[in-house]
């Protein structure tokens, strides 16, 4: 309901600058509060008091028009100025108690399909497979999958795109090292059972000799001219690679397969054509022996137009040539609507000059939008990027066990005489799950700090607290001998208490709108997160079992299957397992 609002209040902000009644240029942080007495509204503003000043306005007028440059909404009923400039709002809960009661009779949840849908190409997770996954990757398979989910719930076809480098010229180090240690005798999957020491190992070798490093070049320019011995050993490295991959997919309940695998190599073909379509289009240009494209449109530091390097002067092709083509494979093979990149923010740039030289090249036609998808860096508690103790980066398999762990030590403190398979499973879903919704859970803007403690707590935005609220309401059910497969109200909503909840229940389709539109899945977590606070509240104040009548009871509890249905759903939706008992 706060994000309805918000996207309401910014829409009027918006409209009174176009009416120049307020300044172009005008920056606030809008606030929305719950209001204290509901006689006075459910939800209040001090945005005109905020604005007033640079408006140059008294705060009560200014609070006038913004009212009036409210667009026409099904959320607000009514509107109160209060006190010196505080808008009050009163929810519209109108028939809110039939809307909910179908609801709870539709199996979507009475979130519509959409009406245009769109082909969505979603790039994440995408690891170079050189190295095993590390934290680092945790992020773009977290929230490309939440994407995934959201999208396709929506109506949207969506393709994965899992764009693993597998190609780069390390590749000729690892290369070169594994027919070392076959030489000496090694069977090559030992040698590669940990891949990330595999790979420590042969970048060692590769620093100390400089004969090694020659090998290591040449190995390279014969797999990518096709050398099949080399071609045959490149593959079990990949396969072995893939096989970690898909097990930290697994384990996390990410729903990409090795299906969804088009790596870097699989462009190898088309790069050619790539540099000979720019060069026809007049956009390639010589520098220095390298062909490149100038961009005018955006300056580098020097104030000089930026440079994107396509090929290199030795013939080699880079990392932007790879993303040109997988665009257009994106554009004509895959009919993307919509390409979203799940990537760090650190690749802005990258993906800035990737977009503009297609555009140019009219390689995008003009009603598909190529979106960078960006997020902010997992930090340590010193701020600074998560690392081991000795600097390196830390394996995901290793983070994973780790929260598994720590999960079981805390269950078992809490439930001692669970049995060990119990705890076990309990263990697995509450510790990849905290893992993953602390990461959905926060804006993807911004960097985050990993703390076990905090996303392992029970208390706050968590998902011990979410699948902790999930069986609690289950076990309402269960202490009633009542399905609630077998509650269609009619709910009736007569405490603010569950009215509260019931605004906030009403806003599942919006939340979801917002999240496709935005690609960020956090707006779904905070609002899992208000509804088992607004439910919790509602509980202690109203009893659900024992409700005086039956009609209250019946309300009661088909306003817990409600909120239960959409836990389970939206948890889902985030890619979060739900447990029954816990
Ligand atoms: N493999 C790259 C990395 O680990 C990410 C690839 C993202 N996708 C893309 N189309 N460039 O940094």
């Amino acid at each position: 309901m706060k994000q309805d609002l918000e996207k309401l209040l910014e829409a009027a902000v918006a409209q009174l600058i176009e009416q120049q009644l307020l300044p172009a240029e005008i920056n606030y942080r809008l606030q929305i509060s719950d209001t204290k007495d509901k006689a006075h509204g459910d939800l209040a503003s001090n945005l005109a008091m905020m604005l007033a000043k640079p408006a140059g306005k008294a705060p009560r007028e200014l609070a006038e028009q913004l009212i009036a440059a409210i667009p026409e909404n099904p959320v607000i009923a009514k509107t109160e100025i209060a006190g010196p400039g505080f808008i009050n709002f009163f929810l519209a809960s109108d028939n809110l108690g039939e809307r909910l009661d179908s609801m709870l009779a539709d199996e979507r949840l009475g979130v519509p399909l959409k009406d245009s849908p769109q082909t969505v190409v979603i790039d994440y997770s995408s690891p170079n497979l050189a190295k095993e996954m590390h934290v680092g990757h945790l992020r773009t398979t977290a929230i490309g999958d939440a994407l995934n989910r959201v999208l396709t719930f929506l109506g949207d076809n969506v393709i994965p795109q899992n764009h693993v480098g597998d190609w780069g010229t390390q590749f000729g180090m690892l290369l070169a090292f594994l027919e070392e240690r076959k030489l000496a005798g090694e069977e090559p999957g030992s040698a590669l059972s940990d891949l990330e020491e595999f790979y420590r190992r042969s970048k060692a070798r590769f620093d100390e000799s400089e004969e090694f490093a020659d090998t290591a070049r040449s190995i390279v320019v014969a797999l990518q001219s096709g050398d099949a011995d080399y071609l045959s050993a490149w593959q079990q490295f990949i396969d072995i690679s893939l096989s970690h991959c898909q097990q930290a997919y697994d384990r996390l309940g990410v729903l990409l397969t090795r299906e969804d695998v088009h790596a870097e190599s699989a462009y190898n073909d088309d790069l050619e054509q790539v540099v000979n379509d720019l060069a026809e289009c007049g956009l390639l240009k010589e520098d220095a022996g390298a062909k490149v494209v100038i961009l005018e449109e955006f300056k580098g530091r020097d104030d000089k137009p930026q440079v994107v390097i396509i090929q290199k002067k030795d013939g080699g092709y880079l990392y932007a040539t790879t993303d040109l083509a997988a665009v257009r494979h994106r554009v004509r093979q895959l009919k993307a609507d919509r390409s979203l990149y799940v990537v760090d923010a650190r690749q802005g740039d990258h993906f800035k000059q990737v977009f503009k030289v297609a555009e140019k090249a009219g390689f995008v036609p003009e009603h598909v939008s190529l979106e960078h998808i960006g997020f902010g860096t997992v930090n340590g508690k010193d701020g600074k990027p998560f690392k081991t103790r000795s600097g390196d980066s830390i394996k995901l398999s290793g983070l994973l066990d780790e929260a598994e762990q720590r999960a079981y030590d805390l269950v078992k403190e809490k439930n001692p005489e669970l049995d060990e398979a119990s705890l076990r499973e309990i263990a697995r879903v509450v510790g990849i799950s905290s893992i993953k919704y602390a990461d959905l859970s926060k804006n993807r803007n911004s960097d985050y700090i990993f703390d076990w403690d905090l996303m392992l707590s029970f208390d706050g935005n968590t998902a011990p607290y979410l699948l902790y609220a999930y069986t609690r309401i289950n076990s309402i059910f269960a202490k009633g001998g009542i399905d609630p497969e077998e509650l269609h109200g009619p709910i009736q909503l007569l405490h603010p208490k569950e009215q509260d909840l019931a605004n906030h229940l009403i806003g599942l389709n919006f939340i979801l709108q917002t999240v496709s539109e935005r690609a960020m899945p956090h707006y779904l977590a905070n609002w899992l997160y208000e509804i088992s606070v607004k439910y919790s509240s509602f509980y202690e104040a109203c009893p659900v079992l024992a409700a005086e009548t039956e009609a209250e009871k019946i309300s009661r509890l088909s306003l817990s299957a409600l909120t239960a249905k959409c836990l389970a759903t939206g948890l889902e939706l985030l890619g979060i397992e739900t447990l029954e008992k816990m």
